[in-house]
């Protein structure tokens, strides 16, 4: 294997024949470089039978490198210069990074056109593809299971948002990018979309990119991005994750097809527990998981400023931390924004897209896997410039 800094000293003009590219890679370290080669060998040519999966930057395979280590490869689609960049974001943010909650990078390739990222493999899968697309096999998500998913998710992205320097938003937490090991630990993946924020900024303004159903309001609308747009999306997982069903589901009667809205419902009603998974049997703790849905409440609040950060999210889940019931306030809708553009708009900016998320279906609508886009495009989690964001 090699380090970016042998590969410039090898090779005097150019690394990779896009000098813009070469810029970007010299500020990269620790970074190790695989050859196409090797990961042609490790997959078997990139064979479907090694197939694990679709997203937005292209076909995820399961590999054995010359080490013997299992590995995820990412490969990069080659026509999307947008995922180029993408591409190098993940490598410079991740690279630095290790915590038991995020994925680990082994390193990448970038010989000629290809672009591929190599992870260490994870057995066992996502959760839209286990927890919210019946594909359990032998899987149990029993409760205490799912108590540690969360609490493993938040401390995740408390040590993003906190303690690395200068502070990650993810920008894409989504049961698609949560990933569990062998002892059904969660891994944050994919932070090609994550964006470093200077440490004097408050936000970045910036086009909005993420999953339908997951996406603040004011994210999606303003394009303002902080560290609580994530707590939002994290607030939509915990509730899924505790539900067993995805954020939106068409197939569900009206008053029940997003779970923001179904939460809030049963939250003034004082019914949250009948929120809980039936599939449980009953066999959970009713205080602590209405207190995780409470929680999802609390960091979905209309009002960025009202979330918790994610460090306190972490202590209100493990119960160090107690919070008024009284204090939560109605959340933030990005369904009231779609049904209006789908409903008035023909031929809508925003498309549904056949994403992994469908590839992983658990049968229900389209509409849960929707992603914002400018064009038409096969990518789960893309791009746009937010209908609003000229008038702001
Ligand atoms: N490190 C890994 N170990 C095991 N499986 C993985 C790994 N990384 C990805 N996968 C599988 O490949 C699938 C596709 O991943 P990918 O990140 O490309 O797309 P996605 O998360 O579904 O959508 P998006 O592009 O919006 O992130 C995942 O859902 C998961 O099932
Ligand atoms: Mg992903």
């Amino acid at each position: 294997m090699t380090c970016f800094p042998f590969l410039f000293g090898r090779r005097l003009d150019s690394a990779t024949g896009d000098p813009e590219l070469d810029d970007e890679l010299s500020g990269v370290h620790n970074v190790h470089l695989y050859s196409y080669k090797e990961l042609r060998i490790a997959t078997d040519d990139f064979s479907p039978v090694n197939k694990i999966g679709e997203g937005g930057f292209g076909s995820v395979f399961k590999g054995k490198l010359r080490n013997g280590q299992m590995a995820a490869i990412k490969v990069l689609s080659s026509e999307s210069r947008q995922g180029v960049r993408e591409f190098l974001t993940e490598i410079q943010v991740i690279s630095d990074i290790e915590h038991e909650n995020l994925v680990k990078l082994y390193g990448c390739c970038v010989e000629g056109n290809h672009r591929i990222l190599v992870y260490n493999y994870l057995e066992n899968n996502s959760l839209a593809q286990t927890l919210l697309g019946g594909r359990h096999g032998n899987l149990e998500f029993g409760w205490r299971t799912r108590a540690k998913i969360c609490i493993g998710v938040a401390k995740g992205l408390a040590y993003l948002h906190e303690e690395v320097r200068p502070h990650i938003v993810h920008r894409d937490i989504k049961a698609s990018n949560i990933l569990l090991d062998q002892d059904m630990t969660p891994k944050i993946s994919d932070f090609g979309l994550a964006k470093l924020i200077p440490p004097n900024m408050t936000h970045v303004s910036t086009r909005v990119a993420g999953t339908i159903g997951y996406l603040a309001p004011e994210y999606a609308i303003k394009g303002q991005l902080t560290r609580r747009a994530d707590v939002y999306s994290f607030g939509v997982l915990l509730i899924e994750i505790v539900s067993g069903r995805s954020n939106t589901n068409t197939r569900l009667p009206v008053d029940e097809q997003y779970i923001l809205e179904r939460t809030w419902k049963l939250f003034e009603r004082k019914e949250l527990v009948a929120l809980v998974d039936t599939s449980l049997n009953g066999d959970f703790d009713a205080e602590q998981a209405c207190r995780f849905l409470k929680i999802g409440l609390l960091c979905t609040q209309d009002s960025p400023k009202l979330r918790p950060s994610m460090s306190n999210v972490v202590r209100m889940l493990t119960g160090e931390r107690a919070f008024d019931d009284r204090t939560i306030t109605k959340p933030g809708l990005i369904s009231d924004f779609m049904d209006l553009k789908i409903r008035n708009d023909p031929k809508p900016k925003m498309e549904t897209n056949h994403t992994s998320s469908d590839y992983n279906s658990s049968g229900s609508n389209t509409l849960e896997h929707t992603t914002l886009t400018s064009e038409p495009s096969s990518h789960a989690t893309t791009v746009f410039t937010p209908v609003y964001d000229r008038s702001i």
